[in-house]
């Protein structure tokens, strides 16, 4: 019960597709942890689907649709999760959406929804959460970046964003500090989520696994994991980093691991 008492808002704590995504994985573990899940996401059936599987193992939480991107959503999600329950402690921004271009096929559009629901998600969801996390006396914001911001990646502006994601959290860290909130972030590496499943062939999921020093891709709960350590009072004195959880692979990044299987290199 490392959550025992506080409110949890997870924005993006749906789905892509069926199975677990990282937002529902760490909506089920805050909830067992002994935290109220406030399931937010602007598919609103993925994210009953996720209050119905917290449910199924004890934990209490609302549903609460609405599109991170839009303002009047942004505010709208947060007064509901207050007015619920009376308070907000932790906050994590699960939402990201990826093309799978460069800057050459990328179309404008393109570009603007990326940049937009991958930075101005977290701008205007900390926004109106922040001014109750100080009413409150603080509080925990954990963003969502990846290992893809942290090195070049073929999804330009996916990793432009990513990148951009980690300095905001630093940003947002010496801000908020002195009202006793920390910000973090998470970095996951490749992560078998339904996000990904569409681009996961055999082959790439072995090439993968050869590049992965631990052999494996992650699931959405060592990302939960993750969270729910930022997230607890185990981490009081941890504000402004970027816990990366990829299994080893940008220590290992275009060497692979120690002993690559014959005929791969
Ligand atoms: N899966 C991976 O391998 C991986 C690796 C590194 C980083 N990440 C990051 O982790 C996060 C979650 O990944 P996932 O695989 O669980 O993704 P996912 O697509 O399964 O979940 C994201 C959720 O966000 C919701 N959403 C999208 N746009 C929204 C908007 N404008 N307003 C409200 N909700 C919106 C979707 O409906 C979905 O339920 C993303 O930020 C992603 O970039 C994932």
């Amino acid at each position: 019960m490392r959550l025992k008492g506080k409110v949890a808002l997870i924005a993006g704590a749906g789905s892509s597709g069926p199975g677990m995504g990282i937002g529902r994985a760490t909506s089920i573990l805050f909830a067992q942890e002994g935290a109220k899940v406030v399931c937010a996401d602007i598919n609103e059936e993925a994210a009953k689907e996720t209050l119905r599987m917290v449910r199924e193992r004890g934990g209490e939480g609302i549903v609460v649709q609405g599109d991170f991107t839009r303002s009047e959503d942004a505010r709208r999600i947060v007064e509901t999760a207050v007015s619920t329950y009376g308070k907000l402690d932790i906050l994590h921004n699960v939402v990201g959406i990826a093309t799978p271009f460069g800057i050459l096929e990328t179309s404008e559009e393109d570009w603007d929804a990326v940049v937009t629901t991958n930075l101005k998600s977290i701008f205007l969801m900390s926004k109106y959460t922040v001014p109750h996390m100080i009413r409150g006396g603080g509080g925990v914001i954990i963003n969502t970046s990846s290992a893809a911001g942290l090195t070049g990646h073929p999804s330009a502006n996916y990793s432009a964003t990513k990148a951009a994601i980690i300095n905001l959290t630093r940003s947002m860290a010496i801000e908020l500090a002195e009202h006793r909130i920390r910000v973090n972030c998470i970095a996951p590496g490749f992560l078998d989520t339904p996000m990904v499943a569409p681009i996961m062939t055999e082959e790439r999921r072995r090439i993968l696994e050869w590049m992965i020093p631990l052999g494996r891709l992650g699931t959405a709960w060592d990302a939960a994991y993750g969270a729910l350590y930022l997230a607890s009072d185990e981490a009081s004195y941890v504000t402004g980093i970027t816990l990366v959880i990829d299994g080893g692979l940008l220590a290992g990044r275009g060497i692979g691991p120690a002993k690559p299987p014959g005929g791969m290199v």
